[in-house]
C-alpha cells in the first residue's frame, strides 16, 4: 500500500491495495492514514455495492439514509434513466451539496465519515472538494479563537435548504424531521487524534447569545476563511474512484455541473460515536 499525501493540508492518494479484499494489517494502515489525512482517495477501485458497504462497516455503524439501505445513490438520474428537474425535491437536496457542509450535523448523532464512489460522470464539473477544519482552527488568530471558544450553533437541513430557496416538508426525506435541531459547539475535539477543528458549514445557524445577523456573519466569515488554500483539496473523479472523508474535521461540497448530464455516485455514511458526536442538547 502506498499513501501519497496531497499538496494540501489534508488528503492522501492511496494505491497498491484492493478495498474489496483488505487484510487485517492493510486495514490498520488504511485506518491510520484516515486519521492522519482525513480524506483518502482510492483511484480505480470499482467496488460493488456490497463491497462498499463492507468497507464502510469497518469504520463503524452505517446510517440508513433510506430505511433499510446502507448505500444510497447521490444521483440526478432516475432508475429509468431520465434526469431529475432542478425543481424536484431530490435535486434541490443535491444542489444544496454545492455549499460547504459536513454530513448529518443536523441529525441527533452527527456522522463520523462518508464514502463516495463514482459511477457515471458529467463531461465537466461535478468535482468534489474538501476543506481541512483542523488546519483552519490552527490558522485562526488568538482574538478569533477567544471569540468562538464556548459558542455553539444549531444545525438544520430545513434551514440550509431554505437558504437556497428550497422549502422542504417534514418527512420529505432523510434529515427533514420534526423537533428541535441539534446544538453543537463551533469547536470540536477529534475523538481519536485530539486535534481541535472548526465545526461549521451550511447547516449551522442561530448561535445562542448572538443576534441572527451577527451569528450568520460570524459563521459565513469562518467558512470563507477556513475554505481557502492550502486547506482545500479538489478531486476530479474517474469512474471507479472511491473516497472516504472524516466528517468530524473536514467540510466538503460538490462543484456545479450541467444537470442535463447524468452524475451517479454511491454514498455510504458511517454514524458518529454517540459518546462524542451527540448534540449538546441531547
Ligand atoms: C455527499 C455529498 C458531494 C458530491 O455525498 O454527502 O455531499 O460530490 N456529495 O456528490
Ligand atoms: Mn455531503
Amino acid at each position: 500500500m502506498k499513501v501519497k499525501p496531497t499538496d494540501a493540508t489534508l488528503g492522501a492518494v492511496v494505491t497498491g491495495i484492493e478495498l474489496a479484499s483488505l487484510e487485517a494489517q492493510t486495514w490498520r494502515g488504511v485506518e491510520d492514514a484516515f486519521h492522519e489525512h482525513a480524506v483518502l482517495i482510492f483511484p480505480s477501485q470499482h467496488l460493488s455495492a456490497e463491497a462498499q458497504v463492507t468497507f464502510g462497516a469497518r469504520f463503524g455503524r452505517l446510517e440508513q439514509l433510506v430505511p433499510g439501505m446502507e448505500i444510497v445513490p447521490i444521483s440526478n438520474q432516475r432508475k429509468d434513466g431520465s434526469l431529475l428537474a432542478d425543481s424536484e425535491h431530490q435535486m434541490q437536496v443535491l444542489i444544496g451539496n454545492e455549499g460547504w457542509h459536513t454530513d448529518s450535523s443536523y441529525m441527533p448523532i452527527s456522522a463520523k465519515a462518508s464514502i463516495l464512489s463514482a459511477h457515471v460522470l458529467p463531461d465537466a464539473g461535478g468535482e468534489t472538494e474538501w476543506a481541512d477544519m483542523r488546519a483552519a482552527y490552527d490558522a485562526l488568530d488568538d482574538a478569533m479563537r477567544a471569540r468562538i471558544e464556548g459558542l455553539a450553533a444549531y444545525h438544520s437541513l430545513f434551514h440550509s435548504q431554505a437558504k437556497i430557496g428550497h422549502r422542504a416538508k417534514v418527512g420529505a426525506g432523510y434529515g427533514f424531521y420534526e423537533g428541535e435541531p441539534p446544538l453543537r459547539p463551533l469547536l470540536k475535539r477529534h475523538p481519536v487524534t485530539g486535534r481541535t477543528a472548526l465545526y461549521i458549514g451550511r447547516h449551522a445557524y442561530g448561535i445562542p447569545g448572538l443576534s441572527e445577523q451577527a451569528s450568520e456573519q460570524l459563521l459565513t466569515d469562518l467558512v470563507n476563511f477556513a475554505c481557502q488554500p492550502p486547506r482545500t483539496l479538489q478531486h476530479r473523479w474517474s469512474v471507479g474512484d472511491v473516497v472516504i472523508w472524516d466528517n468530524r474535521c473536514v467540510l466538503h461540497r460538490v462543484r456545479p455541473y450541467d444537470h442535463r448530464q447524468a452524475r451517479v455516485m454511491q454514498h455510504t455514511r458511517i454514524q458518529g460515536d454517540p459518546a462524542t458526536e451527540s448534540a449538546l442538547s441531547a
